[in-house]
């Protein structure tokens, strides 16, 4: 494991430097591509207490691997701190990710302080968070009184033993089942629920999870598996192309597209023609969405990522902890966000020439889904 603990150290970048001049926040941050910042994605820790293997395959996260020590995390204080710095340069959503959310202690808290936060024009955050619902069905209306606003759920199958495969620590898929019943039913809807399509893995799992999610509250979406981090083994052969996706449902239940709810969505929509519901697929690998992407990433250890597929963060954890002032955090914020020029998923084919244990990619379960 030791290869391990020296890949994640190179990873961590060094503090951003403080601007000479501090500058006050105007909500209209634009970076190289012209792409504004909306929303930040924080993960609250590195542990999961699943395994699945797309992303935290057990023979890397084993025993002897090392998360992170308690030290190393911001605290509630320091994430809320930084999120009211980024909601001031122009963050409309936040949305809670892990590893697996509901596992950091008191994680109801925290969502209150962000509760509280109002964006650059007065309006409440939408407030979101991503989990596996082996907790949810407990946690949902602490959640919901906290100020969660909606949850998503990842969800790769329903037949138990494709269930079990995939998330490889036997979780009965009942439970999450459950969860999301709970969720919806505390009011922490619209409800949706991810399923990542691994070709010959869950595939054959496509037109049983359309036919269970039509006609209920909540809004099913395919995830093309992505060659994010550097441990799942990924190969192009393993990506099932949501086009491909598409055609399968449409032959039993004829799709109909839809336009997008917002400008940078991540998924495109589709609805029933029966009216039986609405569906989206996140083409991440063959159809990019790099054009608008307003999405930053803090680490649960405060490194900021302006990229999924980064090398490398900028530690704004060394800011807080160094004794500066929320200006100079922000000129800094500012700064890099102006620099930024990512677009990975648009330039992936090149990149992927490499083996992935050759590129120095994060793990999504240190950055967050
Ligand atoms: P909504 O707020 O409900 O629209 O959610 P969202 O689509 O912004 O976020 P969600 O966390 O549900 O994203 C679903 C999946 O899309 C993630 O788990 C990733 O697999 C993928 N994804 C999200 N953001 C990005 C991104 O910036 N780049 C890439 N390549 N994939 C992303
Ligand atoms: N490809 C696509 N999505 C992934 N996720 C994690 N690893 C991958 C991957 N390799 C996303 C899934 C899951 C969320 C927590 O992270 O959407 O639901
Ligand atoms: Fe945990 Fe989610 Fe990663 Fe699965 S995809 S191992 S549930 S963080
Ligand atoms: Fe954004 Fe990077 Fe994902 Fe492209 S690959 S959509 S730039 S996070």
């Amino acid at each position: 494991m030791a290869e391990k603990i020296i890949m994640m150290t190179e990873q961590r970048g060094a503090a951003p430097v403080i601007p000479a001049t501090p500058e006050t926040p105007t909500g209209l941050l634009s970076d190289r591509l012209a792409r504004p910042l909306r929303d930040l994605r924080i993960s609250v820790t590195d542990r999961c207490n699943f395994r699945c293997v797309y992303c935290m395959p057990k023979a890397v996260f084993n025993s002897d691997y090392q998360y992170l020590p308690h030290k190393a995390l911001l605290s509630f204080e320091e994430i809320t701190r930084l999120a009211r710095i980024f909601v001031a340069h122009g963050v409309e959503k936040i949305r809670l990710t892990g590893g697996e959310p509901l596992l950091r202690k008191d994680i109801e808290k925290l969502i209150a302080m962000l509760a509280r936060l109002k964006t650059a024009s007065g309006q409440p955050l939408d407030l979101t968070l991503t989990t596996n619902a082996s907790l949810l069905a407990r946690k949902a209306q602490a959640l919901k009184d906290a100020g969660l606003q909606r949850v998503t759920v990842s969800l790769d199958a329903l037949d138990n033993q494709t269930f079990r495969r995939m998330n490889d620590v036997d979780f009965d898929v009942r439970d999450v089942l459950q969860g999301l019943e709970q969720a919806h039913k505390v009011g922490l809807g619209p409800v949706k629920v991810n399923m990542v399509v691994k070709a010959g893995m869950n595939d054959q799992e496509i037109l049983p999870m359309a036919r269970y999610f039509r006609h209920s509250p909540f809004i099913l979406r395919f995830i093309e598996y992505m060659d994010v981090g550097a441990s799942n083994g990924w190969k192009m052969d393993e990506v099932l192309p949501s086009a491909q996706v598409v055609e399968r449902i449409h032959a039993e239940f004829p799709l109909q597209a839809l336009d997008a709810n917002y400008s940078g969505e991540t998924a495109t929509r589709w609805r029933y023609a029966d009216g039986g519901g609405e569906i989206g697929m996140i083409s991440s690998v063959t159809q990019a969405f790099c054009g608008d992407c307003t999405r930053a990433r803090l680490s649960t250890e405060g490194q900021l990522y302006t990229c999924l597929f980064a090398s490398s963060g900028h530690d704004l954890r060394a800011l807080l902890r160094d004794g500066h002032s929320d200006n100079a955090i922000s000129g800094a914020l500012a700064q890099l966000w102006r620099a930024r020029a990512d677009r990975y998923s648009e330039l992936r084919t090149a990149q992927t020439a490499l083996p992935q244990a050759e590129q120095r990619k994060v793990e999504m379960s240190y950055i967050g889904g």
